[in-house]
């Protein structure tokens, strides 16, 4: 999209919406860092969009001043240091009627207003498919902004890869490194459960680099009885033991996802194949199972070098984009570039793991059963 002349910027803000991932503090270092060097000033705002929801809730209207000082030692950090929210979405905010129904409200020019008070020029926004929803609208209302995108479960389309999947990939494969001891002294069938939603990159990723057995992904629905095959194929084999990676967004051939929670004001809450798929592989097969949910460990420690540097890289290019004109953009890895894509042709796309990619035929020429 080419630059356009605009306003000099004299005061941007950031926010970091949607669930954590490793690489946010990254992100809000280098943005802040080259706006100030471009002599802008910078504030964070709490929580998501909270802050300038519900300012009564924090001092100062809920925006601190990000600084040198502020952003120092943080690349490094998992979590967010301006604090994060996947509730209360501002275009389906839940306000509780006196029947005990909840009404979704849209308030997002409450938000519009929160910038114009504190003389906000520009905004960048860091978060996943929710966040760039609600980058959408208030775009479409005259915020100045760029987003950035953000999920540790890679599901989003428009970018090549997300900062904090590689650091989630990375855990969740050594967690199923050290599972393999275990299941095979016991002669076990191990179940694992992974974040992702209904996605199965971090399944796919994770069950291969960690040598599982059998990976069951969202992009497929399975049959629980060709896993079951693969545990005695295995047995057969000499092989007492069976690794199986389980996305949590996976569903059974007919079936749907297993849902642990739904909430007004935000998505819902997947969890609870693990379980499932470990009952029935013990009911079928009669071989001793255990479950291990990695849930939000995934979300936590220090980013990989790479995802830093992505986030590093996104932040400053969040910030040069909006000097040379950019807005209503994401910024997007498409290696070896980082480059801008309109938000419009980013949101609402969900990046699934093609069948035919060449992880998923690595995966198949291994022997790996997707059920
Ligand atoms: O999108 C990131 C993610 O960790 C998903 O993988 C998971 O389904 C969801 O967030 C969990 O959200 P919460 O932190 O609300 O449990």
């Amino acid at each position: 999209m080419p630059a356009k002349k605009i306003n000099p910027i004299k005061r941007i803000a950031i926010s970091t919406g949607g669930g954590d991932a490793p690489g946010l503090n990254a992100v809000i270092r280098a943005a802040t860092l080259s706006a100030i060097k471009r002599g802008w000033e910078v504030y964070g705002v709490l929580d998501g969009f909270n802050g300038l929801i519900l300012p009564e809730q924090y001092p100062n209207g809920g925006l601190i001043p990000l600084t040198r000082e502020r952003v120092r030692g943080i690349t490094h950090l998992g979590g967010t240091i301006l604090g994060t929210s996947n509730r209360n979405n501002p275009l389906k905010y839940p306000v509780p009627r006196p029947d005990g129904t909840i009404e979704e409200v849209d308030r997002s020019d409450e938000i519009v207003r929160g910038f114009g008070l504190h003389h906000i020029d520009a905004l960048i926004t860091v978060g996943g498919d929710g966040s760039l929803a609600i980058a959408s609208v208030l775009a479409k209302k005259g915020l100045r902004l760029i987003s950035v995108p953000k999920t540790i479960d890679n599901d989003l389309d428009k970018t090549d890869v997300t900062f904090g999947f590689e650091t989630a990939v990375g855990f969740a494969t050594e967690c199923i490194d050290r599972l393999h001891s275990t299941a095979a002294s016991h002669g076990r069938v191990m179940v694992v459960e992974v974040m992702g939603r209904y996605a199965g990159w971090i399944a796919l990723h994770a069950g291969v680099a960690g040598s599982a057995d059998a990976i069951l992904i969202p992009e497929r629905p399975y049959d629980i009885h060709k896993v079951v095959d693969k545990i005695r194929e295995r047995e057969a084999q000499g092989s007492k033991f069976t690794i199986v990676v389980v996305a949590e967004g996976a569903t059974p051939m007919g079936g749907g996802v297993t849902v642990l929670e739904h909430e007004a004001g935000r998505a819902e809450r997947l969890g609870g194949i693990g379980e499932k798929v470990a009952a029935e592989i013990h009911e079928i097969s009669g071989k001793e199972t255990r479950v291990v949910v990695l849930g939000h460990l995934l979300r936590g420690g220090s980013p990989t070098a790479f995802d830093r540097l992505i986030a590093l890289r996104f932040g400053a290019a969040a910030v040069r984009g909006l000097e040379e004109g950019h807005e209503g953009v994401m910024v997007s890895l498409d290696p070896p570039h980082v480059k801008y894509v309109p938000i419009e042709e980013a949101k609402g796309r969900m990046k699934m793991v093609p069948m035919d990619s060449d992880t998923i035929l690595t995966a198949l020429d291994l022997g790996i059963s997707f059920g």
